[in-house]
């Protein structure tokens, strides 16, 4: 066999999140497929990075008072320890905010200008006075232009669908400051996709089998007929302030977030082909240009969600190719997690982060073994049932796998010494031509774990079905049959090290505590099959897995809801809040005097109050009203209800706009100076100043009633 050589990313997450279970589709499945080629004896790199600039950094740094470099070196520390307790084994986790990174970005732009492919293009953009910038999309809201939907973003209707360039909000604000946004110019460098040979190379790109055929299908919507240049320029730049790299010769220019991003795959790469040293020098081993010059014979596999396959597949392969590079091999896209059918939702608790994982169930290699039962390789979007990731786990992999060692290994340990006899050659053949038939390792090279997962799992079924036909637990006590006991027992030893072979992609770590226990070295798919020998010597059992407990997954949901996050949230607070399990007691408030709670009452007395979600369609000033606002609420009612509240002091009522707050809907109507009041608005006030409108959580509808 001929050994290959392989670069294998995941894309880089972003620096201004917890990884989460979604996340994890992809780390625990590129993990799977690296380990199955190490295991095949190749030489393979498996790289990633945190995906460090853009505008949400920036602000995210400045909301809590740090630098963006001091936010991106805490959160690359968290990320790398979530990914380390999911054993996602990366040969090295960067950052894109390296000098590796930002060399190659300035070159490959120096190379697509002096190819032509860079134009300035002076662009009209709003922009937010008081906060002096440029608004992305993301950070200009409004009103939709097709269906009305209030607070919408300047890129898309979440209500409707519709998509739309910010300019077509009605009445846009700035999500930073609240200011309304103005038009100015600005002078912007595009990579000219559009051009020739751009839109050819793409073409001939996309026939060359770098892609799954949905993500090809994709290509040819977005590439168009033949001779219909239908891909637009790519706007490469962001006005100051920035998080990013400055562009060359362009003062006050950066890249945009999505330039650098991919070129930090180059950068964590350059990063590790630098740290190979020996005696403090620099090892050749690992030769950065052998693996992205243009006719390079080494294979670049990017792993990636269906979700950034434009970036991947028009603008990095065209950016490569332009720039003296390499392209990829191919790109491996993967569909969306679901949890139970539907989106990740944060108020349903399955929103889950890696972090909770791991402080509620602990063992990760149970996420493996699931998400590896449903990986395929396509495009398809998956689902984490709940219910049926406990019923997997612990019917497949204890029930059927570790079943097997905890059903044996005992007796070899007690009447044998600990070492085993003679292998029943009939029983070990199906496993012996599973390994040499290669049919599982076909299944993983494809990446359908799933059906490598079910040809081990049938495997495991023959494995069980011999010792239940064996049934050592009887020979044990019948006088004479010790040594079909042993033959029994020192086969399913076998049976039980090829079953670990096979799974040791995707369970790593059990795979390692089964060596241990079964003595033997490290397991690699490039030997011939042998049985384990008569006598070999093993070591005591050990219990190697338990059951999962429906508990701990309860435990896990009830962690993420988000009601149980601070509200003040800063990332590190959110990430801790969310390992907090039970909230603490209420305590009364010791406090006699105007602030005391007041006395009991019933459940039936609370439930004479209807409390009503209320989205705030309207609120404006009221003239001659020195705290009134007046507001228009939509209760899910005909005619939205008029109702002035006392909270001019604290909001301005352009930006109460589109909120959803809490009001009493069954309050007798009061007909004040300025108009009949419909009801009331709740807030909190207290010693401190201020005054505090109440907001449900985000997906209450207007009308919800509030118990
Ligand atoms: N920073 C970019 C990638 C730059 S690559 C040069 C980004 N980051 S991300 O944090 O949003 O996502 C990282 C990866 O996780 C992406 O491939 C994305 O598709 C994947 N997933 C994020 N949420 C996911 C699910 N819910 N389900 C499956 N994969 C998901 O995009
Ligand atoms: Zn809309």
């Amino acid at each position: 066999m001929t050994t290959r050589k392989i670069l294998v990313t995941s894309a880089l997450p972003y620096a201004n999140g917890s990884i989460h279970l979604g996340h994890l589709v992809e780390y625990i499945q590129t993990d799977i497929w690296v380990r199955f080629q190490k295991m095949q004896g190749h030489e393979v790199n498996y790289v990633c990075a945190d995906d460090t600039h853009g505008t949400p950094i920036m602000l995210r740094a400045e909301a809590e008072g740090i630098t963006p470099e001091a936010l991106i070196a805490r959160v690359w520390q968290e990320h790398y320890d979530d990914f380390a307790a999911f054993h996602v084994a990366f040969d090295h986790y960067g950052s894109t905010n390296s000098n590796e990174t930002k060399e190659f970005a300035q070159g490959i732009y120096r190379k697509l200008k002096a190819a032509n492919l860079i134009e300035v293009r002076s662009i009209e953009q709003y922009y937010d006075p008081v906060k002096n910038m440029f608004l992305p999309d993301r950070f200009i809201k409004g009103e939709c232009p097709k269906c009305h939907a209030k607070d919408q973003y300047g890129d898309n209707c979440e209500v409707c669908g519709a998509a739309y360039a910010p300019i077509e909000l009605i009445n846009p604000y700035s999500a930073v400051s609240g200011a309304k946004p103005e038009m100015r110019n600005s002078d912007h460098y595009f990579f000219k996709l559009s051009a020739d040979t751009c839109q050819q190379f793409l073409r001939s790109w996309t026939r060359s089998g770098s892609l799954q055929p949905e993500a090809a299908n994709k290509m040819q919507e977005w590439l168009g007929a033949e001779g219909e240049n239908k891909l637009s320029d790519w706007d490469i730049s962001r006005d100051a302030p920035y998080f990013g790299f400055e562009i060359p010769d362009a003062p006050g220019k950066y890249f945009y977030v999505w330039l650098d991003a991919p070129v930090g795959y180059m950068g964590s790469f350059k990063q590790l082909c630098n740290s190979q040293t020996e005696n403090g020098k620099p090892k050749t081993v690992l030769d950065f240009e052998e693996y992205w010059k243009p006719d390079s014979t080494t294979e670049l596999y990017h792993f990636i969600g269906k979700d950034i396959l434009y970036f991947h597949a028009l603008f990095w392969p065209a950016m490569l190719e332009h720039s003296g590079f390499r392209t990829p091999t191919k790109l491996f896209a993967h569909g969306f997690l679901t949890v139970n059918g539907e989106k990740m939702s944060k108020s349903r608790g399955t929103f889950i982060t890696a972090k909770s994982y791991i402080d509620n169930i602990k063992n990760t290699e149970y996420l493996r073994y699931y998400y590896a039962a449903k990986i395929n390789g396509t495009m398809e979007d998956l689902d984490l049932n709940l219910d049926d990731f406990v019923a997997k786990v612990n019917s497949d992999l204890i029930g059927k796998y570790i079943n097997i060692a905890s059903r044996c290994a005992g007796f070899i340990a007690k009447k044998f010494d600990g070492k085993l006899g003679a292998t029943d050659a009939a029983a070990a053949a199906e496993f012996q031509s599973a390994y040499q038939d290669g049919a599982i390792a076909h299944c993983y090279e494809q990446r359908d774990f799933a059906r490598a997962l079910r040809e081990i799992m049938r495997l495991a079924d023959v494995a069980n079905q011999y010792i239940a036909e064996q049934k050592p637990w009887e020979l044990a006590k019948q006088e004479g049959r010790e040594a079909d006991l042993h033959v029994a027992c020192s086969t399913a030893m076998t049976l039980f090290r090829d079953l670990t072979l096979y799974l040791k992609p995707v369970l790593p770590v059990l795979a390692e505590q089964v060596e241990a226990f079964l003595n033997i070295v490290p397991l690699a798919w490039n030997s011939d099959w042998q049985a384990l020998p008569a006598g070999h010597l093993i070591n005591t059992y050990q219990h190697l897995a338990t059951r999962l407990d429906p508990k701990l997954v309860e435990a896990m949901t009830a962690a993420n809801l988000e009601s149980l996050k601070p509200v003040t949230e800063s990332h590190s607070q959110t990430r801790h809040a969310v390992a907090q399990q039970p909230l603490p007691a209420p305590q009364p408030l010791k406090d006699e005097g105007a602030n005391a709670i007041a006395p009991l009452i019933s459940i039936e007395d609370f439930s004479k109050i209807d409390l009503r979600v209320a989205k705030i369609v309207n609120a404006e000033h009221v003239t001659g009203a020195e705290k009134l606002l007046k507001l228009t609420l939509d209760i899910g009612e005909e005619q939205p209800r008029t109702v002035f509240a006392g909270i001019k002091s604290a909001y301005d009522p352009e930006l109460l706009k589109g909120r959803m707050t809490v009001m009493v809907a069954n309050l007798a109507p009061r007909k004040m100076k300025f108009g009949l009041s419909e009801g009331m608005v709740l807030a909190a006030s207290g010693d401190a100043p201020g005054l505090f409108i109440l907001s449900p959580d985000d997906g209450a509808q207007p009308g919800m009633r509030i118990k």
